[in-house]
């Protein structure tokens, strides 16, 4: 750490700067002696020093930096710094530095110059004035008091501690780090170091926004050392083995009542398992689903924490401060539940978003490739929709992305079309399963993806058939309202996981305030969502209850059924559409074909079967 203690001549740098080197056992320096001597004879012949001048002189200072912070930091003393100046000396070189204003008043200064000899005339004080621009970052410290009391303030600033860490500067990370500090916090911030790419990671964070109150480290015990205790610290690294790697490697460091927070997407009951073993210890572990991506994360991202709740209060302030705030200005987080709640909600609000990446996906390619629109036309279709109840986060950046053009192509016939992911979606579908609670949308879509993956065998199937090119037309109201019904089966299949999670796991999930929570930051958020948040207050047995209970809804589900029913008949795949269709076709109607599976079970496995007339189980002599 280079510490620079700036202000006019006189302030009293050089003296305190002397004596607080001394009780830090680093190295003085004064900036005054780096100037060339052309620069110290037009100060003593009382000329001011011009821009011109200063650069030859900050550029010789700057070039020592790196070799002071080899060996372990140093204090420089430096006349008045204009905010250019600092911007250069801390640019590029990834260096700690931090900034003191010693501040004092012109008449005291003054006072002090004319009774001593100083190679700078007293009429120069003004010109210093004028180049001091006082940093709106660093530490201020009164240098019109006594010598000890200086001290006294200098030693004080370099023991504060930061609020909480944060372990992980990836994009997600840095983007969290960022609007952490920006809100106030300040943010011990630490990233592995890996030769060739990614050295001095926190350093360079720091440098790059000397305004926010960064305490980089350089290892693991700086890191936790620079935290206020009990210490809070997020994760912001990849989900599985490495999270278990670094809390192996904190562990040993944290005091207990310390908070380990993962804010990646890890399996909930890797949250469980991780909660369980650090409470052995004494240390709270809470898993975060963070939503938003990169720029949520900076701007306002929603968040799903989950753990002990006698730990949330010591949580609460940080992430209502930085995540995205609701309609009425409440803030997008709340505690989820206890351990690994936090975790599964996201991981359902991830199959929810599988599920509406898919039907603006199906939908765009149906348009494109079986009802002849335009990508001009497709944007436009979509607008409209952005303008009324349809209107969602990532229907608006699809508008954009069916827009984007490279030179005369839409950019979107240029990229690939694989898809990955990266598990949330497959975890879902899993943890549905496991529950018995359908998922047909979100599994559809991820089945999709899957699908999608396999681009060689598509192209090679698609010359083995010779099937005609069919197309179809479809009212653009229609096609609206089965876009929305389909959304809504998607959005309660998701919801009812929920549900049936908090039973099964005693969570106690308040659908109405995850909903909420939802409403804005994350990537699903949307008009739909607000009007969930309003009828899961009170929520009936199965969410689909609480929203369809209007007759418009069965004009909804008439027109997911010609949609499907027109597109399928042109041969273009809609595997969401039709699950959503399927669903709600099959949750709707009082008689299903699993008396057929029944007896089926019964004749091969004598598995019993209930019966309409009477009550206990039964079998039949089928042979
Ligand atoms: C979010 C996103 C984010 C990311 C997921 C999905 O809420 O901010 O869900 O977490 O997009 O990891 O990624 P895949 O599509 O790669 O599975």
């Amino acid at each position: 750490m280079i510490y620079i203690l700036y202000g006019v001549s006189g302030a009293g740098k050089t003296t305190l700067g002397t004596a607080w080197a001394k009780e830090l056992s680093l190295p003085f320096y004064d900036a005054d002696d780096f100037h060339p001597a052309t620069n110290k004879a037009k100060m003593a012949a009382g000329h001011p020093l011009t821009d011109e001048d200063r650069w030859p002189w900050l550029t010789l200072l700057k070039a020592a930096f790196p070799q002071w912070e080899e060996k372990g930091g140093a204090v420089l003393a430096c006349s008045a710094l204009k905010e250019e100046y600092r911007s250069f000396l801390l640019g590029e070189l990834a260096i700690p530095i931090h900034f003191y204003h010693l501040k004092v008043a012109k008449e005291l200064l003054q006072e002090r110059m004319s009774s001593r000899e100083h190679f700078m005339p007293v009429a120069l004080l003004d010109s210093q004035f004028e180049a001091l621009e006082p940093a709106q970052y660093g530490t201020e410290i009164n240098a019109a008091a006594s010598l000890e009391n200086c001290l006294m303030e200098l030693n004080q600033s370099i023991n504060k501690k930061a609020s909480l860490g944060l372990y992980g500067l990836g994009v997600m990370g840095k983007n969290l780090a960022i609007n952490l500090a920006d809100k106030g916090f300040g943010v011990a911030i630490y990233n592995r170091h890996v030769a060739g790419s990614e050295e001095k990671i926190a350093q360079k964070l720091a440098s790059a926004q000397p305004e926010l109150p960064f305490f980089p480290a350089q290892d693991i015990n700086e890191f936790v050392a620079s935290i206020a205790r009990p210490r809070k610290i997020i994760l912001m690294i990849p989900a599985g083995k490495t999270v278990d790697a670094v809390i192996d490697q904190l562990r040993p460091e944290l005091d207990p009542g310390d908070i380990i927070i993962d804010g990646g997407n890890s399996h909930y009951q890797e949250s469980i398992r991780r909660t369980v073993a650090l409470k052995k210890q004494q240390l709270h572990f809470y898993g975060l689903g963070i939503s938003g991506g990169a720029k949520g994360a900076r701007k306002g991202p929603a968040l799903m924490p989950s753990g002990a709740k006698n730990c949330y209060p010591q949580l609460a302030p940080i992430f209502e401060a930085i995540a995205a705030k609701d309609r009425e200005g409440k803030a997008c987080s709340g505690w989820i539940g206890q351990a690994g709640s936090g975790h599964f909600v996201k991981m359902i609000h991830n199959g929810i978003e599988y599920g509406e990446m898919q039907l603006i996906a199906e939908l765009y390619h149906a348009l494109r490739y079986h009802a002849g629109k335009t990508t001009e036309e497709i944007a436009s279709l979509f607008e409209q929709w952005q303008a009324g109840d349809c209107a969602s986060y990532l229907l608006e950046i699809s508008i954009q992305i069916v827009r984007t053009k490279e030179g005369e192509k839409p950019l979107l016939d240029l990229i690939l079309d694989k898809a990955g992911n990266k598990g949330t979606g497959n975890w879902s579908a899993k943890a549905a399963f496991e529950l018995g609670s359908p998922f047909t949308v979100g599994s559809a879509a991820l089945q999709a993806r899957f699908l999608s993956a396999f681009k060689e065998e598509r192209e090679k199937a698609n010359g083995l058939f010779d099937l005609e090119k069919r197309t179809f037309s479809l009212e653009e109201d229609s096609l609206q309202q089965a876009y929305q019904m389909a959304r809504i089966i998607n959005h309660a299949e998701g919801l009812k996981v929920l549900q049936n999670a908090s039973e099964e796991y005693g969570w106690e999930l308040n659908l109405a305030e995850i909903t909420r929570i939802w409403t804005n930051g994350c990537i699903i958020r949307s008009s739909l969502m607000e009007q969930w948040t309003k009828v899961l207050i009170q929520p009936t047995t199965h969410p689909l209850f609480s929203l369809l209970n209007k007759n418009e809804n069965a004009q909804g589900i008439n027109a997911l059924a010609t949609f499907v029913q027109m597109g399928l008949g042109a041969l273009c795949a809609l595997p969401a559409h039709s699950a959503a269709l399927n669903y709600v076709l099959s949750w709707q109607r009082e008689q299903s074909p699993a008396n057929m599976i029944q007896a089926q079970r019964d004749f091969f496995g004598q598995h019993r079967f209930e019966r309409n007339d009477q009550t206990g189980t039964f079998t039949y002599g089928w042979e």
